[in-house]
């Protein structure tokens, strides 16, 4: 599967009459919300973690030096936190165009912090797309930030930004705050 997905989100759901559609965020979404929103909730997502297994050429790296930016990965008994947004579907346009290195659009149950849920999307980087990169040891994943830099501004930024970003969450998510930790040993440029 090529990793622009604009058409193929395009053509994934149809927004029919609806007014708005609950988005939830987990990465930059969590940190970067660009959009206009009706509603933002922190909420979770149940049987998905959270992996920095994607490659960004466009955003946080370039096609020689790809970046890695979060995607989810299925694994029961885990949840994911992140930020869910009432968008109107209008707002798809722009969401599809900046997640286009390869995220899909699914459909997901998210449970707010009450415990009432909602139906909405998320953006997910799959394996079947050509930028995916796939595991690494955290001290790696640290090393190829550390080295990346795209039009959306260094990878580190992305990987501090969601760290601070997730502790305002309060989600100590051991996979991000271990890269965080490694990537905090690593010199930056003279
Ligand atoms: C998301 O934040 O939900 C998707 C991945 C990203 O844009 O970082």
């Amino acid at each position: 599967m090529s990793h622009n997905t604009v058409e193929m989100n395009r053509q994934r759901h149809r927004f029919d009459g609806r007014e708005s559609v609950w988005l939830f965020g987990y990465g930059s979404l969590i940190f970067k919300a660009d959009f206009p929103f009706l509603e933002q909730r922190p909420a979770e997502i149940r049987g998905w973690q959270r992996r920095f297994w994607q490659g960004s050429h466009d955003h946080r790296g370039t096609v020689e030096t790809p970046g890695r930016v979060a995607t989810l990965i299925e694994a029961s008994g885990a949840n994911c936190k992140g930020m869910a947004y009432l968008i109107s579907p209008t707002v798809f346009e722009h969401l599809d165009f900046r997640e286009k290195n390869g995220y899909l659009r699914f459909l997901t149950t998210m449970t707010f912090d009450n415990g009432e849920h909602a139906e909405g999307l998320v953006y997910i980087a799959t394996p079947e797309n050509s930028a995916f990169l796939g595991p690494a040891a955290e001290r790696d994943i640290a090393r190829q930030i550390a080295n990346a830099r795209g039009p959306s501004g260094p990878n580190d930024e992305y990987l501090l930004r969601l760290a601070d970003a997730l502790r305002a969450l309060a989600d100590p998510d051991p996979h991000v705050f271990e890269i965080e930790r490694h990537l905090k040993t690593i010199p930056g440029p003279e």
